[in-house]
């Protein structure tokens, strides 16, 4: 039994604004980050992005388990009782329970956003789940462009709409090396050098994410 076990929910009413992305790279840099960290990565989504992921994986590690809202509490009990140190849980796009159920768990609520108003306006949802769980949160910058104010544009305006809720410092740009690993079962830190730009954001936004349990 670990009481220890910290859960991360990756959430966002927002399609397509990064959460598979993120809860798989937030769950591969945890169990990198020290020897023998276990990871469960729970894919709660029934579009099943992440067991998608899974399966083209040769590797055992982080253990990933397609779960539903109704059993997301067992399966948390036993992550705990197994002695895992992280639970990572990625979540589907549309409004509705499943969301609520992650959120209500989580020690921490990341939340991504890609620049512009859509995802702002999404996120609004989301945020008042978290605010009548009583839950903390992060907003993660994601897919943002090389170039341009839009980054800190977005900070901006989602500090002034959501002042309870911080932005991450670390953000994701728009990189294709993210995609190339996935589709190889694999996270950029296992398919970059370790210099690259990629990995320095992915090593960034785990410690951080981590300051904030
Ligand atoms: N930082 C990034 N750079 C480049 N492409 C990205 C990045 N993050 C995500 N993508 C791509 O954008 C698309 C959507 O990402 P992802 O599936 O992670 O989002 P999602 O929020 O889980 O979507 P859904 O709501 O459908 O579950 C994918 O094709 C993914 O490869
Ligand atoms: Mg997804």
């Amino acid at each position: 039994m670990n009481r220890n076990t910290k859960v991360i929910a990756v959430a966002t009413q927002k399609g397509g604004a990064g959460k598979s992305t993120i809860s798989i790279h937030l769950a591969v840099q945890a169990m990198q980050s020290r020897k023998n960290t276990q990871v469960v990565l729970l894919d709660l989504d029934p579009q099943g992005s992440v067991s998608d992921w899974a399966k083209l994986r040769d590797l055992e590690d982080p253990i990933v388990l397609q779960a539903m809202p109704g059993n997301l509490t067992a399966y948390l009990r036993q992550a705990e009782e197994d002695g895992a140190d992280y639970v990572v849980i990625d979540t589907p796009p549309h409004a509705g329970g499943t969301i609520d159920v992650a959120v209500r768990a989580a020690d921490l609520v990341v939340v991504p956003i890609r620049p512009g108003p859509f995802d702002i306006n999404a996120a609004a949802g989301t945020v008042e789940i978290m605010r009548q769980a009583g839950r903390p949160g992060v907003f993660v910058l994601s897919q943002v462009a090389a170039v341009g104010p839009e980054g800190d544009d977005t900070e901006a305006v989602l500090q002034e709409l959501y002042p309870e809720v911080p932005v991450a410092k670390a953000r994701l740009g728009q990189r294709k090396a993210f995609m190339q690993a996935l589709i190889s079962g694999r996270a950029i830190t296992e398919f970059d050098k370790p210099s690259s730009k990629a990995v320095g954001e992915i090593k960034a936004l785990f410690r951080e994410v981590k300051g904030s349990l």
